[in-house]
C-alpha cells in the first residue's frame, strides 16, 4: 500500500466548480469567483478586510511593503518556520533578527523583547502545523509603553498604528483559534496559504485578512492592498471590462500578486464544506493519531487543543521521538519510507539553510529550534485519507522507531 504524504481534495464538487469558471462565467483571471472567495473567508473568520492573492509569500510581502517597511527595518521571525516567512522580508531589502520557539514549536516570546530595537517594524509568528502562536503575550510586549517609545515609525501607516506591526504567518492555521479567537483576528494582519498542500488550496494562493485598530479604514484598506496586488492598477482586468468603465491609475509601485478566478474556483468549493466537513475530519485524523501513539514512551505527541480554548486546524501531525538524534530520525525516515509511507520534517531550521548560515545566522543561537528539529517526523493527514490507511501508517512508524531504538540498544 502506497501512502503519499499529501493529496489535495478534487472532487466532483471542485470540479463543478471550475467548469463554471471555465463555461460560465468565461473569466479566468480575478473576477466574480475571487469576490465570492473573499466574502467567504471574511464570513469564516470574522475579518472586515481579506484581499485573495496568488501566494501566501506575495501576500505577506503586500503587507509589509503596505506598512512601508523596506532597507533599514528589521522584521522578526522564529528560526524555525519555512523559508518564506523569512524571504518576504529579505526581498523587500529589511534585515529579518531570528528568535527561538518554545516546545509548541512557535515563537518563544520570552525571547522576543531582546530583539527588538528601535529598527523594528514587524514581527511574524508562525502558527506552525495549525497550532497559533501566543499572539496576546506578542502583543503585550509590542504595546508595552517602554517598546512603544523605542518605535520610530516612518509613513502614515507606520504612525497611526504607533507601534510594531503582528503579522501572523497564518499559512497552516485556516480553521483554528487562539483563547477561542479564529485565526485571522489575533494579529494586525494575518496571510493564510492555500497552496496545493494546506487545509484549503487554490493551487497555489493565499489572502491577506486585517484586524487593524478602527483608526484604518477597512474600505480604503482593501482598495489599497488590491490595488497593490495589481501593479498599483486600481482596476482589476474585470472591472475595466464594465462598460465605459477603462480609465484606471497606477497609484504605488506594486507587485503582480492577485489571484485568478480559475483558482479562486477550487478554494471556493472548499472552504464551503470546510467547518462542517472537511475540518472535523482532519482533526478525527489528528485524534487517531494521537490515541494511536498514546502507548509509546519514546512518541512526544502534538496537541489538538487546550483548556484555554484553542483549537488547532489540525494541518500537520509533527510527531516527536523524544531523545532523537538528527541520524537515527532520518533513518528512521529512510525504513517509513521503504515502505511505501510518505512522511516529512517540518521544517529544516533557517540557520542550517545555505542562504541564511551564509548571511551568518548560527544554529547555536537557536538551540529549542535545533532540538525539536531533530526528532521531528510529520505524518501524512488529508481529507480523504481511510481508517486502513492511518492504521498502516501508525503500524510502519512504530515498527521503524522500535526497530532503531532497539539497534542502537544492541
Ligand atoms: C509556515 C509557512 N509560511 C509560508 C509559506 C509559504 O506559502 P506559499 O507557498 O503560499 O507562499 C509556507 C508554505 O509551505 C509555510 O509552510
Amino acid at each position: 500500500m502506497q501512502i503519499p504524504f499529501s493529496k489535495p481534495l478534487i472532487d466532483e464538487s471542485v470540479i463543478r466548480e471550475v467548469n463554471d469558471s471555465l463555461v460560465n462565467t468565461g473569466w479566468l483571471t480575478s473576477g466574480p469567483k475571487v469576490l465570492e472567495l473573499e466574502k467567504e473567508i471574511k464570513h469564516f473568520t470574522g475579518v472586515n478586510v481579506a484581499v485573495c492573492v496568488n501566494s501566501w509569500t506575495s501576500g505577506a510581502m503586500l503587507v509589509l511593503r503596505w506598512f512601508g517597511i523596506g532597507p533599514g527595518d528589521e522584521v522578526i521571525v522564529p528560526a524555525y518556520t519555512y523559508a518564506a516567512t523569512s524571504l518576504c522580508a529579505m526581498n523587500l531589502g529589511a534585515t529579518v533578527v531570528m528568535v527561538d520557539v518554545c516546545d509548541d514549536f512557535c515563537l518563544d516570546p520570552e525571547k522576543l523583547a531582546d530583539a527588538i530595537t528601535p529598527k523594528t517594524k514587524a514581527i511574524i509568528p508562525v502558527d506552525i502545523g495549525g497550532w497559533m502562536a501566543d499572539y496576546d503575550a506578542i502583543l503585550k510586549i509590542v504595546n508595552s509603553p517602554e517598546i512603544k517609545n523605542r518605535f520610530t515609525p516612518k509613513g502614515k501607516l507606520q504612525e497611526n498604528l504607533g507601534r510594531i506591526l503582528v503579522l501572523s504567518d497564518a499559512a497552516h492555521s485556516i480553521g483554528a483559534s487562539y483563547k477561542e479567537r479564529k485565526s485571522g483576528t489575533c494579529a494586525d494582519a494575518t496571510v493564510f496559504s492555500f497552496h496545493s498542500v494546506k487545509n484549503i488550496t487554490t493551487g497555489e494562493g493565499g489572502v491577506v485578512c486585517l484586524n487593524l485598530p478602527t483608526t484604518f479604514d477597512p474600505e480604503e484598506s482593501y482598495k489599497y492592498l488590491k490595488a497593490l496586488s495589481l501593479n498599483g492598477q486600481t482596476k482589476s482586468a474585470f472591472e475595466k471590462n464594465q462598460p465605459g468603465a477603462w480609465r484606471y491609475d497606477i497609484i504605488d509601485q506594486g507587485l503582480k500578486a492577485n489571484m485568478p478566478d480559475i483558482c479562486a474556483a477550487v478554494g471556493l468549493a472548499q472552504i464551503r464544506r470546510y467547518e462542517n466537513v472537511l475540518l472535523p475530519e482532519r482533526k478525527r485524523i489528528f485524534e487517531f493519531y494521537q490515541k494511536a501513539f498514546s502507548d509509546q514512551p519514546w512518541a512526544i505527541i502534538p496537541i489538538l487543543q487546550n483548556d484555554l480554548g484553542s483549537v488547532s486546524s489540525a494541518h500537520l501531525f509533527m510527531l516527536r521521538i523524544m531523545n532523537c538524534s538528527e541520524s537515527d530520525r532520518d533513518e528512521i525516515i529512510r525504513r517509513i519510507s521503504e515502505k511505501g509511507v510518505g512522511v516529512n520534517v517540518h521544517y529544516i531550521p533557517l540557520p542550517m539553510l545555505s542562504l541564511f548560515r551564509n548571511l551568518g545566522y548560527k544554529l547555536e543561537n537557536y538551540p529549542n529550534t535545533h532540538q525539536l528539529y531533530k526528532g521531528e517526523i510529520t505524518l501524512p493527514l488529508y481529507n480523504g485519507l481511510t481508517e486502513k490507511e492511518m492504521e498502516r501508517v501508525v503500524e510502519v512508524v512504530k515498527d521503524s522507531v522500535n526497530k532503531v531504538i532497539q539497534a542502537k540498544a544492541t
